[in-house]
């Protein structure tokens, strides 16, 4: 048997941004091709921060668009919604019987939350429980995500042996894939990383209008028109790296560098924006055609679900054996 990979996002905006993008999907659609692939959509740890029925189901539609847009394949892959699978929300306790408080205390997006003085929520608190159910019940041997999820993974990696070892040997245990390099911390418009809750993110299916405004507000220094820039570390010529060809990327650069051209940030600006546009130009038109046939999208969420369904009967007969509870079998459907 070949690896089995899983990643997933958390439908907790309405779009997938540029950091989503290059610091994990793109690589999704990569592996895909290896075989073995489950992308799936993340709607119940959305809950820890989404509270309207209406935002949640709409942003689950858009992410499912978002992935078939950009080039997740339901031929290659298996594409699904968590909800589809509420088996795992029955592994996530069995596994936080195993799991250590101390092992969730450590991981940043409560101690973070914690450190504000805000009160958490046990959603919160049990978040990468939830999370290992998700990469465990298909048992995956690897998961590409972003630097910022790797410490999610070594959790799992270790709820995984402590249940091996407290019950049977059930779960492989599965490494991260993180990719480095370039678009390991993609910054958003105001230079920090970009992230939907900073608010700073370019959101790849924004009309154009919206992009275009968001692009024009990246924050520079007060270098003029005719003043040489640095584009070291600078936000607007980090992002065309990842949308424009080496020779535009060296242009602009000497462009910044050069002195009395005329050359001013909102003419890189410019540059930026049409090349998002350009680089996205299919998966944007593609998007269009999805939004324009939800039951297409639905049709596709659904054979993704019922393809996954026999992995995660297989797992959790092997769970609920392993840990002495036994249910009477419904078939679903
Ligand atoms: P956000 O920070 O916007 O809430 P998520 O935490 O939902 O994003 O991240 C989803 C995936 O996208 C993760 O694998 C994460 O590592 C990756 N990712 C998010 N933002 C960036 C970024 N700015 N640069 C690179 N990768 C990112
Ligand atoms: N926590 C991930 C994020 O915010 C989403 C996620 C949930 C996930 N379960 C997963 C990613 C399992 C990989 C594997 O991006």
């Amino acid at each position: 048997m070949g690896l089995i990979t899983l990643s997933g996002l958390t439908p907790s905006n309405s779009g997938i941004h540029l950091g989503n993008y290059f610091g994990a999907v793109r690589q999704w659609i990569d592996l895909q091709d290896q075989g073995g692939a489950h992308y799936f959509i993340a709607s119940y740890h959305a809950l820890t921060t989404v509270r309207s029925a209406e935002v949640l189901s709409s942003n689950i539609s858009g992410i499912a668009m978002d992935y078939l847009a950009l080039g997740l394949d339901p031929e290659k892959a298996v594409i699904y919604r968590q909800e589809d699978v509420p088996e795992v929300c029955e592994l996530s306790w069995i596994l936080s019987t195993v799991t250590p408080m101390g092992l969730l205390e450590r991981c940043h997006a409560y101690k973070d939350k914690v450190a504000q003085g805000l009160s958490a929520d046990h959603g919160l608190f049990a978040y990468p429980v939830l999370m290992a159910a998700d990469i465990l019940i298909v048992r995956s041997h690897r998961v590409p995500v972003g630097q910022d999820q790797k410490q999610h993974v070594e959790v799992t990696r270790d709820i995984a042996g402590k249940f091996n070892q407290t019950f049977a040997e059930v779960f492989p245990i599965p490494e991260p894939l993180i990719f480095e390099g370039q678009a390991a911390k993609v910054p958003g418009i105001d230079g920090q990383k970009m992230s939907k809750s900073y608010g700073n993110d370019l959101c790849i299916f924004d009309s154009e209008k919206k992009l275009k405004k968001k692009v024009m507000s990246i924050v520079t220094d007060s270098q003029g028109v005719e003043d040489p820039k640095n584009p070291e570390g600078n936000t607007i010529c980090d992002l065309y790296k990842l949308v424009a060809t080496e020779d535009q990327v060296a242009e602009m650069d000497d462009k910044m560098r050069a002195t009395g051209i005329g050359y001013g940030y909102g003419h890189a600006k410019q540059q930026l924006f049409d090349s998002l546009l350009e680089y996205f130009a299919d998966a944007r038109t593609r998007r269009a055609k999805l939004e324009a046939d939800p039951e297409q999208v639905e049709e596709i969420l659904h054979e993704g679900a019922r393809r996954v369904r026999p992995v995660i009967e297989e797992t959790m007969d092997a769970v609920r054996s392993a840990v002495g509870v036994r249910s009477t079998h419904l078939t679903r459907d």
